[in-house]
């Protein structure tokens, strides 16, 4: 596949004035990588492509507020509270930002945000988070629709700029990263009607920290023994899944769904630290996974992401025995008996004057 790297920054307003919407709200949903991306280079580019889902319900809403009065400079609260622990990788956000966005810096920045889903309930928020903030900064400095394509791109290149996966939290439906671009994600173009329906009930094995951050198990696969070895198969991973989304073939997915989580997890457990995120209830739930799908044929998945954490994909025709199971015989692993419902979501949405 061919990568283009270069973005051109189209449609940008030059001076303040220009700035008529100077308070805005995005919402911008999580994703969940099925082809992972696990290694970084350079300016958050990804070693490999990867390929995600977009979530509908686990989304971050961000309200701006750009004040042309004062000097630059950044005010956050999370959910109602002031964050001071978040302003410096707010910071260094903004600063990369604004080597594309210059005018960023001439005005003072309110933000705040709360999340849909429960903090610290293993969801990792830096996508939902980063590309909302992003889409909001976009919406005001930008003259384009946030519908058309180059917003799209530019929203995916600002995101990616915060947080990788962010990048692919720009589109709705499914979305690849680093297939026609490392800069940007792209939205997978060909869906199979059960792929857009697809489902994805989160079972929360552990709500707690992670005890190693994904930046730093990006940093692992540096020195990693088996670093080339797993990028060439995330290459031939991504483009066969993006065949299967297209073709609708269930089967494939769930074999190669289940492999690349357990390919992430072992390339944790044999880098140098070595590090085990999975807990025992995560191998009880993948177990049980396994044995339900040989009793009763239906093709469910389970995936990982760096956490304990069990995100189990299954088409909307088999939600009804499908939850039951998760009911009766899943739920007992999971921390507090919880579980989050999702599904496949319709991308972020941007509202000027909110
Ligand atoms: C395992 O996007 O959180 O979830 O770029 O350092 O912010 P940074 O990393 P991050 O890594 C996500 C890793 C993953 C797989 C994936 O989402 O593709």
């Amino acid at each position: 596949m061919r990568k283009k790297n270069d973005l051109s920054w189209t449609g940008l307003k030059s001076k303040a004035d220009e700035v008529s919407n100077t308070t805005i709200s995005a919402e911008a949903p999580s994703n969940i990588a099925i082809v992972k991306y696990w290694g970084k280079h350079g300016m958050q580019l990804p070693n490999n492509p990867s390929v995600s889902m977009t979530l509908r319900h686990a989304v971050t809403k961000t309200h701006l507020s750009l004040d042309p009065s004062q000097e630059h400079g950044i005010r956050f609260r999370f959910e109602g509270k002031e964050q001071p622990s978040f302003l410096p990788k707010l910071e260094q956000f903004i600063d990369r930002a604004a080597e594309y966005l210059p005018l960023l810096k001439s005005f003072h920045l309110d933000i705040s945000s709360e999340n849909t889903f429960p903090h610290s309930s293993g969801i990792a928020s830096s996508a939902s988070s980063m590309s909302a903030l992003s889409m909001a900064i976009l919406g005001a400095l930008s003259n384009l629709k946030p519908e058309t394509e180059e917003f799209k791109r530019q929203h995916s290149f600002l995101s990616r700029l915060g947080s990788g996966s962010a990048c692919r939290s720009a589109f709705g439906g499914w979305a690849a990263w680093g297939t026609t671009s490392d800069t940007f994600a792209v939205a997978l173009p060909e869906v199979h009607a059960e792929f857009q329906s697809m489902k994805d009930a989160i079972l929360i094995v552990s709500a707690g920290e992670k005890s190693v951050s994904s930046t730093a198990g990006h940093q692992l696969m540096n020195t990693h023994v088996y670093a080339e070895t797993r990028y060439a198969q995330a290459r031939k991973r991504t483009d066969e899944l993006v065949q299967i989304i297209k073709n609708g073939d269930i089967e494939a997915f769930v074999d190669l769904c289940e492999k690349e989580a357990l390919e992430l997890h072992a390339l944790m457990m044999m880098s140098d630290p070595y590090f085990i995120l999975i807990k025992p209830n995560t191998l009880k739930i993948i177990d049980t996974i396994r044995e339900f799908r040989r009793e009763t044929g239906i093709p469910l998945a389970f995936t990982c992401d760096a956490g304990p954490n069990v995100h189990l994909m299954y088409r909307e025709q088999d939600a009804q025995k499908v939850e039951n199971f998760i009911e009766d015989e899943l739920k007992g692993y999971c921390e507090n008996r919880r579980v989050i419902w999702d599904a496949c979501g319709d991308g972020p949405v941007l509202k000027f004057g909110e």
